[in-house]
């Protein structure tokens, strides 16, 4: 049996709900899981994911190393790159971010919780990916499965990063990433 949702993990799903669902319906990711998906409308999604994913993935794993955490989180943005390539296509690089103020233990929670639960609809992406476009169609970045254990052992670490008093902060560092990644997609989606 699976251990009870702790209490910023369900914080964090109910905070955000909408602003998941605002961008599962963002037409560079909508387009992924409908039947008319073409290759090309499939590199245009993937070159607008590659900022929007290479930022928040940068910021995580920056933060967790100028913070001295001992926390493993797996990067992806290779794989991107690389399903891109087999699609004959370079990504740009993003955009060098303004500097940002440090980010608390608890924000860096937030904004890990946007990280790692992108992955958790990637199966199912992949799965419609291969039915569209063929068995041959690159989708590595899609594929990164979770084991069963992993994300109630994330959540679990979440809420180890967040001090008692402080899920506001945690709140915030979500809604934030939530809001930067929707940005991105708006700027770099060209249908
Ligand atoms: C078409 C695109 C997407 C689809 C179809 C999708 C689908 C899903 C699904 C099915 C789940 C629930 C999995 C489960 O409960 O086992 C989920 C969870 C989640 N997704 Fe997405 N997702 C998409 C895009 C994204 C993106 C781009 C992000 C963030 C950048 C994101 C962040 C999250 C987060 C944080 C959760 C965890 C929610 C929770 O606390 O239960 N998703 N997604």
């Amino acid at each position: 049996m699976s251990p009870p949702t702790p209490p910023l993990a369900r914080q964090l799903r109910d905070a955000t709900r909408d602003a998941h669902r605002a961008l599962d319906h963002h037409p560079a990711l909508q387009c992924l899981l409908a039947p008319t998906l073409t290759r090309e409308a499939y590199a245009a999604s993937l070159l607008a994911l590659y900022p929007a994913h290479a930022t928040l993935e940068n910021r995580v794993c920056q933060e967790i190393a100028r913070l001295g955490l001992r926390l493993r989180v797996p990067r992806r943005l290779s794989h991107l790159t690389d399903d891109l390539g087999i699609l004959g296509l370079t990504p740009e690089a993003p955009a060098s971010e303004t500097a940002h103020p440090p980010t608390s233990p608890a924000t860096l929670a937030g904004e890990l919780y946007v990280l790692e639960g992108s992955r958790l609809g990637g199966q199912m992406i992949a799965d419609r990916l291969r039915r569209t476009l063929g068995p041959g169609v690159p989708h590595a970045f899609f594929s990164l499965a979770m084991a069963p254990e992993e994300w109630p052992r994330r959540l679990a670490e979440l809420e180890a990063l967040c001090p008692p008093g402080q899920s506001d902060a945690a709140l915030a560092g979500a809604h934030e990433a939530f809001a930067r990644f929707h940005h991105q997609l708006d700027t770099h989606f060209r249908a």
